[in-house]
């Protein structure tokens, strides 16, 4: 079963989620866009939704699903987002399309976190994925040497700015047995806006698309 499939199926999955009538958060990337494009078959059920980068807002609103700015809503009560990598804990890895910072802020707000992935994204440990790292661009090299001190392998992602004009380090070579406290070491370095370690707060769903169905852990 090709991995499109597999996504396309936890996307349809996650709308079981999706409360009537509330403004929902959503998410970025490959899989984060089937579940928009089946969002738009309930969009006179829901009064709206806050994406999480101007690439989701802008298929929201080409489906007719009214858009919210986060600062007009005081909680969310569900966000729905794929992941670059998750393991037992729900911890993930994201920041793979580079919305890592607004994703990050949108999921801190929801009541639910439901992440949808193909099956490959399921790890048991986190860090074979190059963990994202949005950087203001002043400070790019000062950080990557500060992450090279941790142990990683940083390599900036050229050509790309991300939806607040920052850069984007991608790290490599992290064997990640502590998600919490690496996202905490990371985020203390100055310069860093946001890592790509979603541990503090993790998923709260997760539906995983296997070649033998959505499997749905919680
Ligand atoms: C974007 C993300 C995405 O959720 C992550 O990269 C997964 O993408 P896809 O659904 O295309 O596999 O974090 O910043």
């Amino acid at each position: 079963m090709n991995q499109d499939l597999l996504k396309q199926a936890v996307a349809k999955a996650a709308l079981a989620y999706v409360p009537e009538g509330e403004i929902i958060g959503v998410g970025t990337g490959s899989t984060a866009n089937f579940f928009i494009d089946g969002l738009a078959g309930m969009r006179d059920r829901i009064k709206g939704a806050v994406a999480s980068s101007e690439a989701s807002a802008k298929r929201l609103e080409a489906q007719g699903i009214r858009l919210f700015d986060l600062n007009e809503v005081d909680s969310l009560s569900v966000y729905v987002d794929g992941a670059d990598e998750v393991d037992a804990s729900f911890a993930m890895i994201k920041g793979g399309g580079a919305a890592l910072t607004r994703e990050k802020i949108v999921a801190s707000v929801a009541k639910r976190f439901v992440c949808i992935a193909d099956g490959s994204k399921k790890v048991a440990v986190l860090g074979r994925f190059p963990l994202p790292v949005e950087v203001i661009p002043l400070a790019r090299a000062s950080v990557a040497r500060q992450l090279e001190a941790l142990g990683g392998r940083p390599v900036w992602r050229e050509g790309v700015v991300t939806d607040n004009g920052n850069v984007i380090l991608d790290v490599h070579g992290l064997e990640i047995t502590d998600p919490v406290g690496l996202e905490t070491t990371i985020n203390h370095i100055v310069g860093v806006v946001t890592n790509g370690l979603f541990a503090r707060r993790p998923a709260d769903v997760l539906l995983l698309g296997t070649p033998e169905g959505v499997v749905t852990t919680v």
